[in-house]
């Protein structure tokens, strides 16, 4: 078995998995209080509550598993991409007990657990088109095997989850902002603004956020202190309904492309926290059916970040015998497909 941490944005989390692929815990702490203030992520303060945290964590990870150090054939930890002071602290705590519990360290990238969960929820076989959707990410990639990735597209700005939680920002709906958004979009009219849809029936699948963004902005402007509660509803059901519609046309396109590597159908698998989406679910269903593609959604408390993701990750990476030496770096940029072509403004995110 093997323990999994994640420290790379704003959750602490720290899980035991089985190489059957039974989740014998699974602990996952989020920082969401410490960040409702600033209405995002703070680094610096993401990077001391990890600190904070972690090893009492690991400590509860552990005793619900009812398992000692010694039993661990492994410590996985994200060594990458994310923010750097959090990774820092799991990846370091990580190599202290692969010290002494004189196990290997595996350093996962956190967009490979993201990617690879599918396969403990339902054992996916490879390949398999993933649509990675998170704050921090929004990617669509060929999964041909451990390791080995295919960018179709990423984005060349904002991540989706990070559009949704500044449109929550902006309509004053709270922290974090997807599920925010999701509720008072479910009382209002998608159809009232008429918002941009970036990149649509454009070639390819780069994804684009932030005209969306300003376009929200300047509508809410528009509405001035006088907006009522009807109006705010409407703007965030028309936005989600511009970002879903955005993300299908995307996902159209990946789907021809991947249809050309596997004609018998498939599987579509979604990750990240804005898997969490009803209407985008209802979307990817109709979709997928349409086209006689599976459909894969792993649990919202799997799809969002957490060790579990992590501690597999390390079981598929030590299965094919690739651990890491205990000098490994963390990473604030680790793009899966090393051969796609960087993403100019998107950072660590693409
Ligand atoms: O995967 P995740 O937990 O962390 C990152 O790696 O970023 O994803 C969190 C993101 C946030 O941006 C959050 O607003 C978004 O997922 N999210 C949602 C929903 N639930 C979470 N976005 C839209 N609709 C939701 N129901
Ligand atoms: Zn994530």
């Amino acid at each position: 078995m093997v323990l999994g941490l994640e420290s790379s944005c704003d959750e602490t989390a720290a899980a035991v998995v089985t190489a059957e692929g039974d989740i014998l815990s699974n602990i996952v702490l989020s920082q969401t209080e410490e960040h409702a203030p600033f209405g995002g992520v703070v680094p610096e303060i993401a990077a001391r509550a990890h600190v904070t945290q972690m090893d009492r964590l690991v400590g509860l990870a552990m005793n619900k598993a009812g398992i000692g150090y010694d039993d661990l054939s492994a410590v996985a930890a994200t060594a990458g991409p994310g923010l750097i002071g959090g990774v820092l602290v799991g990846l370091m705590t990580a190599k202290a007990i692969a010290v002494v519990a004189e196990a290997p360290l595996i350093g996962v990238n956190h967009l490979e657990g993201h990617a690879l969960t599918a396969r403990l929820t339902d054992k996916v076989a490879f390949p398999y088109l993933l649509l990675l959707v998170s704050g921090g990410h929004s990617q669509l990639l060929i999964v041909e095997g451990v390791g080995k990735y295919r960018r179709l597209g990423t984005t060349i700005d904002d991540a989706v989850g990070e559009a949704f939680d500044k449109t929550a920002k902006m309509l004053d709906l709270g922290f974090p902002g997807g599920p925010a958004v999701e509720r008072w979009a479910a009382k209002g009219n998608a159809d009232r603004f008429d918002l941009p849809r970036p990149l649509k029936g454009r070639e390819g699948c780069n994804f684009s956020f932030s005209g969306l963004k300003t376009a929200v902005r300047q509508t809410r402007e528009k509405l001035g202190p006088a907006a009522t509660d009807q109006d705010i509803a409407d703007l965030a059901a028309s936005f989600q309904k511009a970002a879903v519609d955005s993300l299908m046309d995307r996902v159209a396109n990946a789907l021809d492309q991947f249809a050309e590597v596997t004609p018998s159908g498939g599987t579509l698998v979604v990750a990240g926290g804005v898997a969490a989406n009803r209407y985008l679910k209802e979307n990817l269903e109709i979709q997928t059916a349409a086209r006689g593609v599976r459909l894969v959604v792993p649990p919202a408390k799997l799809c969002t970040d957490n060790g579990a993701m992590i501690a597999w990750a390390g079981l598929e990476r030590f299965r094919l015998g690739l651990t890491d030496p205990l000098d490994l770096a963390a990473r604030a940029r680790w793009p899966l497909d090393p051969d796609a072509k960087p993403a100019p403004f998107a950072g660590y995110k693409a």
